[in-house]
């Protein structure tokens, strides 16, 4: 793809400057239109690309890919890509990119944001104030779970769960405990950080944090068990994937006090989610803006444009996935 022009599909507005970077090397096809992309759109969008850059909203599937003949190479915008069928794209011989690390910090801030306005009962004061409710402070009103000292859990400690580990124990010291394929000898050292197992964090932590990558073994990880597990008085964070967490059986844990609060950016089937959620006062709702802000979405448009411009130059891929 040396002299060549390549098509790029855009499936959906992203950041000027991963834009601008592309537009030097390809042929940039953009769908204008700020909206997540219908199947037929999508369809008939990749017909002519030989690059596709879609967003993780987009069911990037085997018959997408085959109704792209021309396709070659697909740069998620998404550090996550359970979104692609990954083994079907590596069959057609597609290559695949995502966005890894630069979503670290915007990501771990926004977990740690969750879990400090749901100990904190934030979203529930600020309803009390503008419906005029406070009527004076009080001993016993609005009391919440401090943070600072407590222990805290994650689930999956890769670079997301480990900045999230350093931002609450600097931060709040909190104890750290981690579930993880493998140990992270490093983060044990420098935050006394302790690997155990899944049974394990869920008894002891006040906290539990998630951030595994969405597979088959990793869907609905938490459900009614797990929850019936947890400290009565525990809050659950979730700004990984929604189907990691059985939502139906989190309202009913919720509702039965079985935990003490929920603080989530991701649902399971966005972008619904289960009705009893937004009816329970302990809850945090926000709308997957782990990575939503301007550094970092920028970041991620110039990492999948630069992923692109690799491939058209034949040069080495910043963030391979298959
Ligand atoms: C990702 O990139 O996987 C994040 O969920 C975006 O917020």
């Amino acid at each position: 793809m040396s002299k060549h022009k390549p098509v790029v599909f855009i499936t959906r507005p992203i950041p000027q400057a991963g834009i601008d970077i592309i537009k030097k090397h390809a042929i940039v096809k953009l769908r204008k239109t700020d909206s997540v992309i219908s199947r037929k759109e999508l369809l008939a969008g990749v017909k002519q690309a030989e690059i596709l850059l879609p967003i993780l909203t987009d069911t990037i599937d085997a018959a997408v890919m085959d109704a792209a003949p021309k396709l070659q190479f697909i740069a998620n915008y998404a550090a996550g890509f359970n979104n692609i069928d990954i083994p079907a794209a590596t069959k057609r011989g597609i290559t695949v990119t995502n966005t890894p690390e630069v979503l670290t910090d915007t990501t771990a801030e926004l977990a740690v944001t969750l879990m400090l306005a749901t100990a904190r009962r934030i979203v529930e004061s600020d309803t009390i104030m503008r419906a005029g409710k406070y009527h004076g402070w009080g001993p016993l009103s609005y009391l919440g779970m401090q943070v600072t000292g407590k222990t805290l859990a994650i689930i999956g400690f890769g670079n997301i769960g480990q900045r999230v580990a350093e931002m609450a124990h600097r931060g709040f010291d909190m104890n750290i405990i981690y579930v993880n394929p493998h140990a992270v000898p490093k983060l044990e050292r420098s935050l006394h950080a302790k690997k155990v197992t899944l049974q394990q964090a869920l008894k002891q932590a006040d906290v539990v944090s998630l951030h595994v990558p969405l597979l088959p073994s990793t869907t609905h990880l938490l459900g009614a068990k797990e929850f019936k597990q947890m400290k009565r008085t525990a809050y659950l964070i979730n700004a990984s994937r929604g189907p990691v967490v059985d939502e139906l059986a989190l309202v009913r844990a919720l509702k039965r006090g079985d935990i003490a609060g929920a603080g989530l950016d991701v649902y399971e089937r966005e972008p619904k989610m289960t009705p009893g959620l937004k009816n329970l006062s302990n809850t945090v709702l926000v709308p997957h803006i782990g990575s939503a802000s301007i550094e970092t979405r920028t970041a991620m448009a110039e990492l999948a444009a630069n992923n692109i411009v690799a491939f058209i130059r034949g040069k080495k891929l910043l963030t391979p996935v298959n």
